[in-house]
């Protein structure tokens, strides 16, 4: 079994250190363009291999894309990160090509792959994905959901003194500001989270959790990396070990929720094909509206890149 990481940057190299350390696949290769950086890296993560006990290679490679050839999962991170004051959608103008010439580079040599976005805008990265490799779109989505979920799951345990393994919650829409977390879906112990949560603890919760990327940004000057790396590790090793997992993914859309033709978070069940099948959850007035509103706002991005004119 072998994973690729293209963009060995802060998030890249996560993702790569917490595969490497699962020990779930044989080789782990990461790959960016600045020279050495891949190399060093996988270096360096490769020395820790006595101390962490794993066996997964792991080989850096400068731009080289016959070093990646026959992945079985292919994670994508190239790409601009957030700087203060910027929205994950002000970065299109730069990643979006920048995604288009990785995934036709990738396609050279894995054409088989399962495709992992990362990079923002995230939901129309993913569709930039798709559209450059063509493939189904059971095999090219993007992970923002399972972050965005630990996040106000993390918060939740944080809130209520309780272990946040206990703590299952949905998240929907797009990774943006208007993303939909769910309450109504969110349990402790099988607890539903109303019954142990004052509403305005919780609905201060949920405004962390939209602003949650933000949050870091501020702190940091740059957007986060050890959470989604963990969240994008989760993702593959869901498919390597074909767990059937049911995870929240940004997941093309036909028709699911009455939206067509767009790429936003959703529950999926995760195995070897990629998105096995898209759960449909039964949403109540308010949170479909919700979930149309987020909609609405990745169409404006989807726009900007229909008008970059790269397909
Ligand atoms: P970073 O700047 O640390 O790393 C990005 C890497 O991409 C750099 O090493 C750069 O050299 C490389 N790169 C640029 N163009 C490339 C190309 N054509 N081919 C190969 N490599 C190339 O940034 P970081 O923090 O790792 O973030 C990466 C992306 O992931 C950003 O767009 C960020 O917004 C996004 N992100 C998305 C999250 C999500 O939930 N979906 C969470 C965190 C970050
Ligand atoms: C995050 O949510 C920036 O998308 C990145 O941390």
């Amino acid at each position: 079994m072998k994973v690729s990481v293209i963009g060995a940057g802060h998030v890249g190299a996560t993702v790569a250190n917490v595969i490497a350390e699962k020990d779930i696949v044989n080789e782990v290769v990461i790959l960016d363009v600045v020279e050495n950086q891949s190399e060093g890296k996988a270096l360096d993560m490769w020395e820790s291999s006595p101390v962490q006990m794993f066996d997964t290679r792991i080989t850096g490679s400068t731009n080289d894309y016959s070093k990646t050839a026959g992945s079985e999962v292919v994670v994508i991170t190239s790409g601009k990160p957030r700087s203060p004051g910027m929205s994950r959608d002000d970065l299109i103008g730069t990643n979006a090509a920048i995604v288009k010439s990785v995934t036709e580079n990738v396609m050279k040599y894995s054409p088989d792959a399962i495709f992992i976005v990362v990079t923002n805008p995230l939901d129309v990265m993913s569709y930039t994905a798709h559209l450059a490799s063509g493939k189904d779109t059971s095999k090219v989505f993007g992970m923002a959901g399972i972050l965005d979920t630990a996040r106000y799951r993390s918060f939740i345990a944080q809130e209520l003194n309780l272990s946040p393994k206990d703590i299952q919650a949905l998240l929907m829409g797009g990774h943006g500001d208007s993303m939909v977390p769910l309450p109504r879906y969110t349990t402790i112990g099988g607890i539903p989270v109303t019954q142990l949560m004052e509403k305005e603890k919780l609905d201060a919760i949920v405004e962390r959790t939209k602003k949650g990327g933000g949050e870091i940004v501020k702190l940091l000057g740059t957007s986060a990396w050890y959470a989604p790396g963990a969240a994008v590790a989760q993702m593959v090793e869901a498919i390597i070990k074909d767990q059937k997992r049911v995870l929240p993914v940004c997941a093309y859309l036909k028709g699911e929720y009455g939206l067509n033709d767009i790429y936003i978070g959703v529950p999926v069940v995760l195995g070897r094909e990629g998105i096995e099948k898209i759960i449909e959850v039964e949403l109540d007035d308010t949170e479909r509206e919700l979930l149309n509103t987020s909609a609405k706002a990745v169409r404006e991005v989807m726009d900007v890149l229909d008008n970059m004119k790269l397909f």
